[in-house]
């Protein structure tokens, strides 16, 4: 009877083909380790922040006079209220974690290298629909830092030559953030962004299982096609084109079931660390959940200190790190477009780190402790030793770009292994 369903369906659409070509049988390569578990658990918490986000959305209220109420009133009184909001306030800091390990990822593996460039840019698309979605999100329960942390973000653009008023004004829809500014975050932050951000998900993935996973070692897994030893051949793969062809693809197996498997470790893994902020310190000692937001927004007292979320600090403190606000906000745009243009910034051949020069190891660990100490500073008031050292650090966030420019075209490489190793 079932199956008799399944023939029925795929007689009109590709759903067995589909299935195995882009889950049970997609052929990864053997050796992923830890690294390779961000991609399924952000989509993992992707599901939880839809999720959550549509029962909140049920007795949220998306008003200046009733906002901050409603979410007093999700935590006090709706049933299981305070679950669902903590679920998606920690949610929403456990999405950039995991993207930011996922990055990284990248950039250690060269992911980002020929031919995996649209992959990578789509990356950073969902990174920046990401940033977005967040920011509209923390206006909406209308506290101090929501308020005050809207007027400074939305107030940058006033920095832009001629325009920058009038598009301040058509991004707040009033001459203040004000009820008005709250209904439209609140209409892009439910609605728009959530929508574009899943297409754009779904693209990243087809661009991806084009020209498939990039491993540890940096290596093609298809590259011996043709003369495959007996015993490495293998008919997992019946949907594959390759199988099709006649060929057949080594050092891959199948996704299912051996990384569902591992996918599961993890996901039980990240589900002891996200339980345990939620149950036991859902505030996340103040950056999760900022102290002031449990004030109702006023817009005749300014909060002592406004410091983004942490997960913007780096860039907050490279807007900060200039004294010229236009030129600040420039830097902070030109921080996310280097990372979007690393594919040719570097110009290197091999791509994992494993067989890369110390100097381009070096290079990579002083981009994290940069990126690392900028978010520090990015949530510390400003003082003069402060701002200098965001200075320095904003040098070395972007010499890490340059630097690769210049080295990366003769770089010192150890040679390639044939197969992949582990
Ligand atoms: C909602 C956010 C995202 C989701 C759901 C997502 C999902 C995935 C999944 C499921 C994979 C395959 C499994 C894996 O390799 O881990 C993947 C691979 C990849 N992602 Fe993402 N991703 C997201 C954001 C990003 C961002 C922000 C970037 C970088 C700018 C990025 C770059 C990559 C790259 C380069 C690969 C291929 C890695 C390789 O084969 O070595 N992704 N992504």
């Amino acid at each position: 009877m079932f199956q008799k369903i399944v023939d029925w369906i795929d007689a009109r659409i590709p759903m067995t083909e589909t299935w195995n070509k882009h889950l049970a049988q997609y052929p990864a390569p053997k050796n992923f380790n830890g690294w390779y578990v961000f991609g399924a658990l952000a989509i993992l918490v992707l599901v939880n922040q839809i999720l959550t986000g549509i029962w909140l959305t049920m007795n949220y209220e998306p008003s200046g006079d009733g906002a901050f109420r409603s979410i007093e009133y999700i935590m006090r009184d709706v049933d299981y209220g305070w679950l669902l909001r903590y679920l998606h306030s920690t949610g929403a800091s456990a999405f950039f974690v995991v993207v930011y390990l996922h990055m990284f990822r990248g950039m250690m593996y060269g992911s980002y290298q020929k031919p995996r460039e649209l992959l990578w840019l789509f990356g950073m698309l969902i990174y920046l629909v990401l940033m977005a979605e967040a920011f509209m999100g923390y206006l909406l329960p209308w506290g101090q830092m929501s308020y005050w942390g809207a007027q400074v973000i939305i107030s940058l653009f006033g920095a832009i030559p001629y325009f920058g008023d009038d598009i301040t004004l058509w991004i707040r829809g009033d001459y203040v953030v004000s009820g008005a500014t709250l209904n439209r975050f609140f209409a892009l932050h439910v609605i728009a962004l959530p929508l574009v951000l899943v297409i754009l998900v779904f693209l990243h993935i087809i661009a991806l299982h084009e020209v498939g996973s990039n491993n540890p070692d940096g290596i093609e897994i298809k590259r011996k096609e043709g003369t495959v030893p007996k015993e490495a051949q293998t008919t997992q793969f019946t949907f594959h084109p390759y199988y099709k062809k006649g060929k057949t693809i080594i050092d891959a197996i199948p996704f299912y079931p051996y990384y569902i498997v591992k996918d599961i470790v993890a996901v039980a893994i990240f589900f002891i660390f996200f339980c345990y902020i939620v149950f036991f310190m859902p505030e996340g000692g103040g950056y999760f959940l900022e102290k002031p937001n449990f004030e109702a927004a006023n817009p005749l007292k300014t909060p002592e200190h406004i410091a983004p979320v942490w997960y913007f600090t780096p860039f907050y403190a490279i807007l900060r790190a200039v004294p010229d606000k236009l030129a600040g906000v420039l830097l902070m745009f030109a921080a996310i477009a280097v990372l979007a243009l690393l594919p040719w910034f570097d110009r290197g051949k091999v791509r994992s780190i494993r067989y890369r020069s110390v100097l381009h190891k070096l290079n990579l660990v002083q981009f994290v402790i940069s990126f690392v100490i900028l978010g520090y500073l990015g949530v510390q008031a400003p003082t003069p030793m402060f701002t200098l050292m965001s200075q320095i650090f904003t040098l070395t966030y972007f010499g890490f770009f340059f630097a690769l420019f210049v080295y990366s075209k003769n770089e010192d490489t150890k040679p390639l292994p044939e197969r992949l190793t582990r």
